[in-house]
């Protein structure tokens, strides 16, 4: 199946194919100097299938992990394309998960102004959400995406088939983004969730999750208003991230940050299919260093944060709420 993001000039479309890694010659440009980007938890097998199509490729292999989304990392491949004498009619190949597209779509903004960004998501997170609308960004000072850009990727080549090798932890972190769309936006695609196996029908999962974030970043692909809804969960979620020292998962975090803007009802749907895919629903970090982290969080504007909130399955409200406020929230 092909999607296609409509963004004018910026538009590009996304591939979902069983076995499409094989047919990237055919699909990307890959008659020039290609910087592949990869970490060291991607299989070598997707990697080579990948570099042994490309006329002149260059591997990078970062440390898997989000400590690579930093800015050693990305001086470091700044390094290797001058190094390597890439020009702006060179590109960039992101192959892994959301750490690799984040931080190589970030090169990709920022060298010579903008160079050509492919990404190739290998976890189900990023094939469902990370690889499409052009957020790219690294960490600095335990402040998760805090420098970054919105920069397009030309395509997305999404293979169900490299899922085969995730961890079972990585494949329900990704499921907790597909839970977060379906929560705010589709409550049939909500349903198929919690009463069916995700896993018998992975490629829809991808689909039906990618139609939710297309549409949203189409109507606002720099987060002026609409966009927000896809932070549903990760105010909090990313604050238990920084506060987890790597012990959980983006997927994880999210899930137990959707939890808090929940009304009772979506809660407790919630909760239950969180648990049908081992998500957790609760955490013993401490709530005060949580919501310290929320205040360096760039989503913080003034004395206010904007969150999310569910009242019911499939809609959502914006709510801008003071930050004494979320701290009452929080210790309930
Ligand atoms: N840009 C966005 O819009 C956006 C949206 C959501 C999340 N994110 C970012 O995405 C990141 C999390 O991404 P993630 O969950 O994909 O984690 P990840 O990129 O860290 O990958 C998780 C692990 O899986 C391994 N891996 C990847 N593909 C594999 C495969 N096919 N087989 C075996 N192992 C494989 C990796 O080596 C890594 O160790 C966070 O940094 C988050 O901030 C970005």
């Amino acid at each position: 199946m092909r999607l296609k993001v409509d963004l004018a000039e910026n538009s590009y479309e996304i591939l979902i194919k069983q076995g499409c890694l094989k047919q990237a010659a055919q699909e990307l440009n890959l008659k020039r100097k290609v910087l592949i980007v990869t970490d060291s938890g991607i299989p070598k097998k997707y990697i080579d299938l990948i570099s042994k199509q490309c006329e002149s490729p260059v591997i990078e292999i970062v440390p898997q992990g989000e400590n690579s989304k930093s800015i050693d990392r990305f001086t470091n491949l700044c390094s290797t394309l001058i190094e390597n004498n890439f020009t702006r009619t060179d590109a960039i190949i992101g192959l892994g998960g959301g750490v690799v597209g984040d931080l190589a779509g970030f090169v990709a903004a920022c060298y010579m102004r903008g160079i050509d960004f492919y990404n190739i998501p290998t976890t189900l997170l990023s094939q469902i959400d990370s690889s499409v609308g052009g957020k790219t960004a690294i960490n600095m000072k335990q402040t998760k995406n805090i420098v970054g850009a919105f920069y397009q990727p030309k395509k997305v080549l999404i293979d169900p088939d490299v899922l085969t090798t995730l961890s079972d932890r990585q494949k329900s972190s990704g499921i907790a983004e597909a839970i977060k769309m379906a929560a705010t936006s589709n409550a049939d695609f909500f349903n198929v969730l919690s009463e069916q196996d995700a896993w018998q029908n992975i490629e829809e999962v991808i689909v039906e999750s990618l139609k939710i974030k297309i549409a949203v970043v189409e109507q606002d692909e720099k987060e002026s208003d609409l966009r927000k809804v896809l932070n549903f969960g990760h105010t909090i979620g990313h604050a238990i991230e920084a506060n987890s020292a790597g012990k959980l998962q983006h997927g994880e975090c999210i899930a137990l940050g959707m939890l808090y803007f929940s009304s009772d009802e979506v809660k407790k749907k919630l909760e239950s299919v969180l648990r049908k895919y081992s998500l957790p629903t609760e955490t013993d970090l401490d709530q005060e260093r949580i919501y310290k982290s929320i205040l360096h969080d760039k989503k913080a504007a003034g004395d206010q944060i904007t969150v999310v909130y569910v009242p019911t399955i499939g809609n959502f409200e914006l709510i801008d709420m003071p930050l004494a406020e979320l701290k009452s929230v929080m210790n309930k």
